[in-house]
């Protein structure tokens, strides 16, 4: 890699994550040129450190593997960042490693820890991380039975990826037997529901991890909790996330220690021992348990939003790690954090994760761009002549930081105020469980 005149990076995706990931990669002074495809009207305008140009979308999506193929043969970036989950399970990792490009992200065989929630279930089985009980099942009388056996309470999930609503959480017997109808039989999601997990219900509560790897070596990051329902006290459906904020306090260091022990290694050591080369981040949803942390799920890139909150903490340079992830000498690197506390309130669309329209001017973000310690990652946005305008469900990250949370939440909520598009809504209470 030309790493003395610099690298050319191409970033995947066009969401929040993506928008954050552009940002701090627009930070090191390693990086001269940098592209996002799709990309969204964050992304475009995002200053280089490390050349004086900005970062550029390109008009191809997140799915078009040949088109990004094609693209990248061309252009030769040093290093692709795959963002999103969709071309991870459909393999854009080896695609382009079979062509000589280097990219970040699991491979195909690493990235069914998310594509198939069954693969994630039985791999913790086999090595013993602690999870809920559960049973596989493609035939819908064996898994009534064992819906009946948790007396209703459990989590129905599609094993394949579902835009992350194959998760159907139940509370009684003919609620869960409904949710076991609507993938086995009625096929509510495709293939993807062909078989499902079944998991005992776990109370508790939820925080994000993520860890970075090479293949050998685990690095854990500071936790994190998402709000992933729709409205204020944990209300309504279930969305991709409306906020987050790290470090989330209901873990010491050494509950974070034990994490390690019981969780990220016996993963890490699964990994090697199966021949799975994990390079990337493996991000485990985790239900702090009355018996201890079990593992919910896990995925197998970013997390949007809590990436957002990441990276304004992450000290070191993020071209370097991803680098170091792809090389394989993670061992040699620490991630270093600032002692800060992050805050990102979501702002969404109306109707949101329902149906919502498009095209909404968004006014305010001169005003915030002005603040210090306040950084607003664009999510569904759309540049329109010389406006921005909501281009999506989730459309706006507004995210702060600061010594502690409660000061963190504050300067957040003040930018938020500053920012309107019609129909905009968004959480009240993002961070509050923790103060
Ligand atoms: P997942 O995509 O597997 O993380 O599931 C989506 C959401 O459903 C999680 O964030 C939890 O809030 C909830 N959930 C998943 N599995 C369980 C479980 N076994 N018990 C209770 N809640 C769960
Ligand atoms: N924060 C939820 C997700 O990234 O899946």
């Amino acid at each position: 890699m030309g790493l003395d005149g610099g690298v050319k990076i191409l970033v995947i995706g066009s969401g929040g994550r993506e928008h954050a990931l552009v940002w701090k990669l627009a930070q090191s002074p390693l990086v001269k040129q940098l592209w996002c495809a799709p990309g969204n009207a964050g992304t475009a305008d995002e200053p280089l450190r490390g050349s004086g140009d900005t970062a550029r979308n390109l008009k191809i999506a997140a799915e078009d593997l040949p088109a990004l193929l094609d693209w990248a043969g061309k252009n030769r970036p040093d290093l692709t960042v795959v963002g999103p989950d969709n071309p991870l399970g459909m393999g854009i990792v080896d695609l382009f490693q079979k062509h000589g490009l280097p990219i970040w992200g699991p491979n195909q065989q690493a990235a069914q820890f998310e594509a198939s929630k069954g693969f994630s279930q039985e791999f913790m089985e086999r090595h013993g991380i602690p999870t809920a009980r559960s049973g596989i099942f493609t035939d819908a009388r064996a898994a009534k039975d064992f819906v009946a056996s948790l007396h209703g309470r459990c989590a129905v999930k599609a094993d394949g990826l579902a835009l992350g609503k194959g998760v159907l959480v139940c509370q009684e017997v003919a609620e869960a037997n409904r949710a076991v109808d609507s993938m086995l039989q009625a096929r509510a999601f495709g293939a993807a529901g062909d078989k499902v997990v079944i998991q005992e219900f776990l109370e508790g509560t939820e925080v994000s991890l993520h860890a970075l790897c090479d293949g050998r070596t685990a690095l854990l990051f500071p936790t994190a909790q998402d709000h992933k329902r729709a409205f204020d006290q944990d209300q309504g459906p279930n969305t991709g996330g409306m906020g987050t904020y790290s470090p989330a306090p209901f873990l010491d260091a050494a509950q974070m220690a034990e994490i390690q022990a019981r969780i990220i290694e016996p993963w890490r050591r699964g990994c090697l021992a199966e021949g799975i080369h994990y390079q990337g981040i493996i991000y485990p949803g985790i239900m702090l348990t009355p018996a201890g942390p079990k593992v919910l799920e896990f995925n197998a890139r970013f997390g949007d939003p809590e990436t957002q909150c990441y990276l304004p903490r992450l000290e070191n340079d993020l071209a370097e790690l991803l680098l170091a992830s792809v090389s394989g000498t993670l061992d040699r690197v620490q991630l270093r954090w600032s002692p800060t506390s992050c805050v990102c309130v979501v702002m969404a669309s109306g109707g949101y994760p329902g149906g919502y329209a498009k095209g909404k001017t968004i006014t305010g973000l001169p005003e915030v761009a002005k603040r210090v310690n306040v950084k607003v990652f664009h999510a569904g946005t759309a540049r329109e002549d010389d406006k921005i305008v909501t281009n999506g469900g989730r459309v706006l990250g507004v995210t702060a930081w600061a010594a502690d949370l409660a000061s963190a939440r504050q300067l957040a909520y003040e930018a938020v105020e500053l920012i309107t598009f019609d129909g905009a809504y968004y959480r009240r209470d993002i961070g509050s469980k923790a103060l």
